[in-house]
C-alpha cells in the first residue's frame, strides 16, 4: 500500500507496532529490508496486524514504561518510531494519572532508552489535538496550543520532552502531529474508535450511523499509507532533528459529507441518528502541510476517494469474513 522509500537505518523499533498506524509502518520498513523490532503491550492493538510477517519481525509483548523491556527492544537501532499510548481522548478524561502514566512517563522513558542505547534518531506521534478548538484556520505550527482533553496535554508534554531530549542530548527527535487517521485495521469496537472505521462498519451492516451535534463539525482526514510516508521521511531528512510537522491532508470535510459518502459507496441510504454533542469535540480542524512539505519532502499520495475505497474493500472482507 505504500510506496517505497530508500531508507538511511537498518534496524528500528516500533513501540506501538500492532496497533492500527504501527503495524503498517512495521509493514513499511519490513518491505524496504528493514530489520523491525516491536515492542507492544497489546492493551489495544492486536497480533492480528501483524501475522502475516511470521519471523521476519521481532516481537516483545511489554511494556514502554519497564525500563529493562525497552532497552532489549532498542538494543542495535538506529531509530525508534514510537507509536505506543493510550489512544482514547475519552479514556484520558477518565482516568488522567494512569493514562498520563503512559502517555507522559512512557514516551519520556522511550528517550531516555534511546538516549542510553545511542539511538540517532526518534520520531513520535503526536496530535493536531494540542491545536484545540483555536479557531485559527489551516492549523501551523507556530500556532499556540491550546490543549482541551489530558490527551493533548500528554501529546505535548511528549513534544517538549522530544524537543529537549534534542537541545540537551542531541537525539535527533522528531514530532508528527498527526490529523484524523483512517485506513485499513482501524478498531472500529468501541464508540470512541475513529468516526470512520465505525461509519464504515455501520454502512456495511445496514445500520444507521450515530452523529454528534449537528455534523458539520470538520476533519481534516488522512490516509494511513500517507502517515507511514510521512514517518520514514522524519527518519530520514537531513536537519529535522527537533522538528514538529503537521501530517495531514490541508482539507476537511464535514462529518454529515463524510456519512454521505460512506453510505453511498456501501449502496445504503439510512438516514443517521443524531445526538447530543460530544463534550469538548472541536469545531473544525484543517492542517497546513507547508512546513513537512518543505522539510520532510511529504505530500500526501492519497486523496480522499481513492484513501476511502481502498478502506472500504478492507471492511468488505472483513465483514466477509466475520459473516462466514
Ligand atoms: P492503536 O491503539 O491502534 O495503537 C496504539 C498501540 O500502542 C497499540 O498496539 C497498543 O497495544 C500499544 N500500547 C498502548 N499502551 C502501551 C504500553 N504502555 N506499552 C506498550 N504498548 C502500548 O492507535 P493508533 O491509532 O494506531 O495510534 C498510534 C499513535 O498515533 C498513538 O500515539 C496516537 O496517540 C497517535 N495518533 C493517532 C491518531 C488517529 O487518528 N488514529 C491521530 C493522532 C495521533
Ligand atoms: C481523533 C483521534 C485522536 C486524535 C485526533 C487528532 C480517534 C479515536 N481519535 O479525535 O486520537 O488525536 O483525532 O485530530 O481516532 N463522531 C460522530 N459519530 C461517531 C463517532 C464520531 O459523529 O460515531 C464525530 C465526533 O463527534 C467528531 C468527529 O466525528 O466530531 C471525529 O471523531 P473521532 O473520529 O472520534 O476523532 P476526534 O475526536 O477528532
Amino acid at each position: 500500500m505504500t510506496s517505497s522509500l530508500e531508507l538511511y537505518f537498518s534496524r528500528a523499533l516500533v513501540t506501538g507496532g500492532a496497533g492500527f498506524i504501527g503495524s503498517h509502518l512495521v509493514d513499511a520498513l519490513v518491505s524496504a529490508g528493514c530489520e523491525v523490532c516491536i515492542l507492544d503491550n497489546l492493551s489495544s492493538g492486536r497480533l492480528e496486524n501483524l501475522s502475516h510477517l511470521g519471523d521476519r519481525i521481532t516481537f516483545i509483548e511489554g511494556d514502554i514504561r519497564d525500563a529493562g523491556t525497552l532497552a532489549e527492544a532498542a538494543r542495535g537501532c538506529e531509530v525508534v518510531f514510537h507509536e505506543a499510548a493510550v489512544v482514547s481522548v475519552t479514556k484520558t478524561v477518565a482516568a488522567p494519572v494512569e493514562t498520563a502514566a503512559v502517555n507522559d512517563m512512557g514516551t519520556l522513558q522511550v528517550l531516555e532508552t534511546a538516549r542510553r542505547s545511542g539511538v540517532r534518531r526518534v520520531v513520535l506521534a503526536s496530535s493536531s489535538a494540542v491545536y484545540g478548538d483555536d479557531p485559527e484556520m489551516p492549523k501551523h505550527e507556530k500556532m499556540r496550543p491550546k490543549p482541551m482533553s489530558p490527551y493533548a496535554v500528554q501529546k505535548l508534554t511528549g513534544e517538549y520532552y522530544a524537543r529537549l531530549y534534542h537541545e540537551l542530548y542531541d537525539i535527533e527527535t522528531v514530532s508528527l502531529r498527526y490529523f484524523n487517521v483512517y485506513g485499513p485495521r482501524q478498531d472500529p469496537s468501541s464508540p470512541y474508535s475513529g468516526v470512520i472505521s465505525i461509519f464504515m462498519t455501520r454502512a456495511l451492516s445496514g445500520e444507521p450511523p450515530v452523529i454528534y451535534g449537528d455534523g458539520e463539525q470538520r476533519r481534516d482526514f488522512v490516509f494511513v499509507a500517507d502517515v507511514v510516508r510521512a514517518n520514514l521521511m522524519a527518519a530520514g531528512a537531513p536537519g529535522a532533528g527537533g522538528g514538529i510537522f503537521n501530517v495531514g491532508t490541508a482539507s476537511a470535510m464535514t462529518v454529515n459529507d463524510l456519512w454521505r459518502r460512506i453510505a453511498n459507496l456501501a449502496g445504503m441510504d439510512a438516514a443517521p441518528v443524531h445526538a447530543a454533542p460530544r463534550a469538548g469535540d472541536i469545531r473544525e480542524s484543517r492542517s497546513s502541510i507547508a512546513n513537512a512539505a518543505a522539510a520532510l519532502g511529504f505530500h500526501p499520495d492519497y486523496d480522499f476517494e481513492k484513501g476511502i475505497a481502498a478502506t472500504m474493500a478492507w471492511y468488505r472482507e472483513r465483514a466477509e469474513r466475520n459473516a462466514s
